[in-house]
């Protein structure tokens, strides 16, 4: 389309730049808002005639165009024209063309400005419904999961170093915890999103006497916004999302981190499900965790998408400018990469098979009770600080003299603790120690329990 053809071109004697047509369209990312596009029109459209500033008869024309479009986007037939510059000039365009010079009243009291942040609004609080819809399923089966391993017992650790033994159940639930905090936190974000825009117009509002209670009533907006400046000019909920979304990643990342590091020979704790991995184009022997690593990698890649919105808003000049449709290909990138991810976690999730022998072995060893045996020495009215030492001596003659603790007998255990008995192996088990830890968020097996209870009898929408 030539400069002077253009719905902007009135002013304009020349045509534009090809090159420029190209680099300013931004239609084949926004394409994917079309039905918002048209939903947020159509709600435009009848307040425009309930309050009498377009005629009834007019409105009825321009909502069946639009309705048209709709079913050809949807058909796939509509042509998607890459001289126009955005979704919002394409449905306009094509509505002119279908129902004449009364389509171009549709844009009365509006500006592409309102309309593409109410675009935004409206497909990001859907989006947002889908997100919180995967991580509900991702916490259902971590809790799946973690009811079918109530008793496996697992090496926990801290710095990486084995610490003391936790029941697996208890560390899936972690990651419960840690998504049902992403959820909130997507819930709250959602309460900023839902905000209905439209009336902003340019930036300073609009002098014809529209009814935005009426639009936001159309469109299921709970609020409206107060400052068209602000309307116009702010993205801080694309900003938010991705921030969300970001630690929805990183969590998720952690989780596969510890698959990845489980699920080798070295560790050998659990085993990804053929489905879930891939092999090696040289080496016949592999079986490499990929659905994991490229989790963990992508969430880099979402941690870019934040940082790209954050640095397009840093310094623009109030309000619109056209950086701000740079706010789209990190948002649709962040989505669809949370989604997915999500999803394959899921299905990956369900079918791993945990070494519980392995995993009980590797529990019990490295000393894994120490602490026990040291809280056992408290009870027995020696101070925490020289208990602690007096178990860190035992632990360096059982290293020197190549033995476990609870293989030590009675009198070598008494060169370190003058009045120990036999009661002391009784805390030295990774079941004592697991079942001792029972007050609220500790790793007992009732108290896991406990926590699967409350979890079940949760009602979250
Ligand atoms: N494609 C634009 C965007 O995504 C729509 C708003 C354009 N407004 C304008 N005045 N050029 O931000």
């Amino acid at each position: 389309m030539s400069g002077q053809k253009k719905p902007w071109g009135g002013r304009f004697s020349e045509p534009t730049d090809k090159r420029v047509e190209e680099f300013t369209s931004s239609l084949h990312f926004d394409r994917r808002l079309y039905s918002y596009d048209i939903a947020g029109s159509v709600a435009h459209c009848r307040m425009l005639a309930a309050q009498g500033i377009v005629s009834s008869e007019d409105a009825e024309k321009i909502i069946s165009g639009l309705q048209e479009i709709l079913k050809d986007i949807e058909a796939g037939t509509f042509p998607f024209s890459s001289d126009l510059e955005d979704i919002h000039m394409a449905i306009e365009t094509s509505l002119i063309e279908r129902v004449g010079q009364v389509g171009g009243k549709l844009h009365t009291a509006r500006s592409r400005n309102d309309q593409i942040s109410l675009d935004m609004r409206l497909y990001l609080r859907d989006e947002v419904k889908n997100v919180l819809d995967l991580v509900a399923d991702l916490q259902a089966v971590l809790v799946r999961v973690a009811k079918g391993e109530i008793d496996t017992i697992l090496p926990g650790y801290t710095h990486m170093q084995k610490a003391q033994p936790v029941l697996l159940a208890h560390y899936l639930l972690a990651y419960w915890e840690m998504l049902d905090r992403d959820a909130q936190r997507l819930r709250e974000c959602r309460e900023r999103i839902n905000v209905m825009p439209l009336g902003s117009a340019a930036l300073a509002g609009t002098g014809f006497p529209i009814n935005r209670e009426y639009v936001a009533k159309l469109l299921d907006f709970p609020r409206i916004s107060r400052n068209s400046m602000d309307a116009v000019s702010d993205r801080d909920f694309v900003a938010e999302f991705i921030f969300d979304a970001s630690l929805l990643m990183m969590h998720m990342s952690r989780f596969c981190e510890d698959l990845i590091l489980w699920s080798g020979g070295e560790f050998g704790l659990v085993a990804i499900s053929d489905a879930f991995t891939t092999g090696s184009s040289i080496m016949p022997q592999k079986k490499n965790p990929d659905v994991a690593e490229l989790i963990r990698g992508k969430t880099g890649r979402v941690y870019g998408d934040l940082m790209a919105i954050l640095t397009v808003m840093k310094g623009l000049p109030m309000t619109y400018d056209r950086d701000l449709q740079e706010d789209k290909e990190p948002l649709f990138d962040a989505l669809d990469t949370v989604k997915a991810s999500l999803a394959v976690l899921a299905d990956m999730t369900r079918t791993l098979t945990f070494n519980r022998g392995r995993m009980l072995e590797a529990a019990a060893g490295g000393f894994s009770t120490a602490t026990d045996v040291a809280d056992y020495l408290v009870m027995k009215g020696i101070p925490f600080r020289e208990a602690h030492g007096i178990v860190g001596r035992i632990v360096g003659y059982c290293i020197e003299k190549q033995k476990d603790m609870p293989t030590l007998a009675i009198e070598e255990i008494r060169l370190f603790w003058k009045d120990a008995d036999a009661h002391i192996y009784t805390c030295m088990g990774v079941d004592d120690s697991i079942n001792a830890r029972n007050t609220i968020g500790g790793t007992a097996r009732e108290t896991v329990l406990k926590r699967i209870e409350e979890i079940e009898s949760m009602n979250i929408d």
